[in-house]
């Protein structure tokens, strides 16, 4: 059995094992890239001087100062660079600036001996700064058109014809919070040269490969004299896809100049306030709608805060464009996407990479329509949801439409929707200062890279004699359980158990040019690239074993450890053994895989396309209640329905959904990054940059009821074994708790009362929303 997705009997996937290291997470023995330094000796300690000015030039810089200071060894800046001053692929971020344009960029890089001494030596640098004006929210930006990148439009049909034919057109504008990433273990890097000469890097970094490609720039060397490691990170959502590259290099440029090991760890407050995070949007908009509430048309302006440089801003704002549309269809579209420029760190991908954004601007509009519709709004929901037939506005059929409808009247049976409907409604005719909400939202989310060329991987199989094997694969491990599926995938590939099959670390020496870990695609890619290393070396095995057996190798199997005449288990040669003797006949027993997602092509410029090989689809339904004093609210219940394909490891992908729901609804709901918008002295300065001004979701604010369900007979059959990728789209299944405070905070107003609602809507946003709604009653009173 040779096929992308079919399984055999016996294998080690769709088991619910835990995370391969669960036990190292919660003891603590789980290595991450900072807690490698410490074995070595002669350890440098890197440490940056922020700009205390969001935009300004640096007039003189004079470092003598700092290596006044016992311990400090080195002060990096931009003469030191051998090789391009640039820490992205776009050319516009340089690694020492001469021109500071955000608010705690770092200007240059101080190594000494301990981590105080580096922090002193920075603090007694000398810099000249020469202000200047800087561009701080979206709002600025979009009036001085200050914007960068290209500005694609998703078109389909004539807008304008689709508004005139509509009966009912409405306006509106909707803006949007960013979010922080806030991983566990902040951005780190330790460099240095090994003992053949060559630089190396070990990185918390999602794409090792580009990280590698950077350092190899900054420092003047091919990329094959470095080498990027990645044991595993603590945690990545998007940011570290790009940002951690700049840091890797400033390590490795010390390790350079020093010839000393160079540890660089951010601390917290360093990480919030130099890293780029989700980014905020402002949608102005108008949509129109038939008599029946079938969405005609939709033109908008979407613009995004990509903060001072380009990062991944466009392709995030690509994935936005595609996923405007959500779960439904709409005949005439021209949305047009713009990248603003602002002196804020720059904005880069989470978890969804504007997918989320893009649809929660649609879902917005909907809930805000619908009353004025008269319409329910689950009914409005269902009623525009994609057919089978249909494609997207950028060209693409919409593979299994049907399950959208299958998931939503599923789940909507599930959670009792309609008897706690009624429920809540009878609370809150008895409630005067508590109110419930409840809804239900949809999500249909593309799987793959928009740029083609990034859909492809490798892996690297080792079969050694004694039978135990090693995998090496180019994805990263960042808490996901990519690297637990890919040991399931291999044993299962192999036939053996998952015990026998041990994976090394990711390294760029390893398995060349990989993509980024990310678009959610880790396991379909490396999954399939492991599969086909392994489905190579077990071929050859089937043909020792078919000499042994007396049958052909297409009737040999692979299972448990076992290897077999099909039909007959009982008479099995044990899998090492079968090893030995293909050593002994001089097989090849190591293979190198490879997969590319075949089928998809992508016009960035006509933004016309397949770029998504499948879709991910999921609905959740939320209620919660407010407290009509402070606008707090708790989440009562929370049911999802989503549809991972035939899961290749059940507890992992229940732990991405729970995990991605909590952190959608953080987005939404909790996590509110505020930036100093005053002309005063902290212009600039990001205002939320710790735990203690940023709220996170903790324990209290977990669903009291969450119940998950994977979609049933759902197998994917163009992925490794039938599964679907589950990393991102669950992020957007916590718009139902939107959508529930807003039903909530609607029952303080008057029957048939539309309520706006602030993204985020932290408890002081609904506060504000539901005194709107009392007042809206008060003035319904008087009439
Ligand atoms: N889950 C954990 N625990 N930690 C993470 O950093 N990142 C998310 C998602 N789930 C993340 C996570 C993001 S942004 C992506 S793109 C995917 O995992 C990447 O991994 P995958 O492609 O293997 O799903
Ligand atoms: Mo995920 S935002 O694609 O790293």
């Amino acid at each position: 059995m040779t096929s992308l997705h079919e399984r055999p009997a016996g294998g080690a996937v769709g088991e619910a094992v835990p995370h391969e290291s669960a036990a190292l997470h919660v003891t603590g023995a789980a290595l991450y890239t900072d807690d490698l330094g410490v074995k070595l000796a002669w350890l440098l300690h890197a440490w940056p001087l922020q700009s205390p000015l969001p935009h300004a030039k640096i007039v003189a810089l004079d470092p003598a100062p700092a290596l006044e200071i016992p311990g400090v060894v080195r002060v990096l800046t931009g003469s030191d660079v051998p090789g391009v001053n640039d820490s992205g692929v776009k050319h516009d971020e340089p690694l020492f600036p001469s021109e500071v344009m955000f608010h705690g960029q770092a200007v240059c890089w101080v190594l000494a001996d301990t981590e105080d001494a580096a922090r002193l030596g920075a603090e007694a640098i000398l810099v000249e700064y020469e202000p200047l004006p800087a561009v701080l929210t979206l709002r600025e930006a979009v009036e001085q058109e200050s914007f960068q990148g290209s500005r694609p439009t998703l078109r389909r049909g004539d807008v304008q014809a689709g508004l005139a034919q509509s009966a009912h057109v409405f306006s509106g504008e909707f803006e949007l919070g960013g979010q922080e990433h806030f991983y566990l273990e902040t951005n780190a890097a330790l460099a240095y040269t090994d003992e053949s000469g060559q630089m190396f890097v070990q990185s918390s970094t999602q794409h090792p490969s580009e990280t590698q490609e950077i350092v190899a720039h900054v420092l003047g060397l091919p990329s094959s004299a470095v080498t990027v490691q990645c044991l595993r990170m603590g945690g990545g959502f998007g940011g570290k896809e790009m940002q951690p590259h700049g840091f890797a290099a400033v390590a490795a440029l010390g390790a350079t100049l020093t010839g000393r090991p160079v540890r660089l760890r951010l601390n917290r407050t360093q990480d919030l306030t130099m890293t780029g995070k989700r980014h905020p949007y402002l949608a102005r908009w108008t949509v129109g709608f038939d008599d029946s509430g079938k969405l005609l048309a939709l033109q908008a302006e979407v613009y995004s805060d990509g903060g001072w440089s380009l990062d991944l801003s466009e392709p995030v704002m690509a994935r936005t464009l595609c996923h405007v549309d959500n779960a439904y269809f709409i005949p005439h579209v021209e949305v047009r996407g713009t990248v603003c420029r602002t002196h804020k760190t720059s904005q880069t991908a989470f978890r969804g990479f504007g997918g989320p954004q893009g649809m929660l601007v649609t879902e917005d509009i909907l809930s805000r329509c619908a009353p004025k519709l008269g319409l329910g709004r689950e009914d409005l929901r269902r009623r525009n949801f994609y057919r089978a037939g249909q494609t997207t506005p950028y060209g693409q059929p919409v593979k299994d439409a049907d399950r959208m409808e299958t998931i939503w009247d599923t789940l909507l049976v599930r959670s009792d929707h309609a008897a706690r409907q009624a429920e809540v409604s009878a609370f809150n005719a008895s409630s005067a200062h508590r109110k419930r909400g409840l809804a239900v939202t949809p999500v249909k989310f593309g799987i793959s890279f928009n740029f083609t060329s990034y859909n492809q991987a490798g892996a690297l199989v080792h079969v050694y004699k004694d039978g135990s094997v090693l995998i090496n694969h180019g994805g990263t491990e960042m808490g996901q359980g990519l690297h637990t599926k890919m040991l399931q995938v291999a044993a299962t590939a192999l036939g053996v158990p998952m015990g026998a099959v041990r994976l090394a670390p990711t390294r760029t020496d390893k398995v060349p040019n990989t993509s980024a870990t990310a678009a959610s695609s880790g396991a379909d890619l490396n999954g399939g690239a492991v599969q086909n290393a392994c489905h190579q070396i077990r071929g050859r095995l089937a043909s020792v074993a078919a000499g042994r057996l007396g049958v052909h190798p297409d009737d040999v199997r692979f299972e448990a450890g076992q290897v077999f005449a099909i039909g007959h288990p009982e008479n099995g040669l044990d899998f090492a053994a079968l090893v030995h003797h293909a050593y002994m006949e001089r097989t090849q027993l190591w293979a190198a895989g490879f997969y590319r997602t075949p089928g998809l092509h992508w016009d960035r410029e006509a933004m016309q396309g397949e770029p998504f090989k499948y879709f991910a689809y999921g609905a959740s339904v939320s209620e919660v209640e407010i407290d009509g004093f402070s606008g707090a609210y708790t989440l009562r219940r929370v049911d999802i329905l989503h549809d991972v394909g035939d899961s290749l490891s059940p507890l992992i992908d229940l732990g991405q959904i729970e995990g991605g729901f909590v952190q959608g609804a953080g987005w939404l709901t909790l996590e509110d990054l505020r930036w100093d918008t005053s002309q005063g002295k902290g212009r600039g300065r990001l205002a939320t940059p710790s735990a203690s001004t940023y709220k996170l979701p903790s324990f209290g604010e977990m669903p009291e009821v969450f119940r998950v369900g994977l979609l049933e007979r759902a197998t994917e059959t163009g992925v490794v074994y039938g599964s679907k990728a589950v990393g991102e789209p669950p992020i957007m299944l916590a718009i139902s708790v939107r959508e529930a405070l807003r039903t909530a905070v609607e029952a303080f107003g008057p029957a048939g009362h539309g309520a706006e609602l602030a993204s985020p809507a932290t408890p002081e946003a609904v506060f504000w929303a539901l005194q709107e709604a009392r007042q809206a009653l008060v003035v319904a009173a008087d009439d």
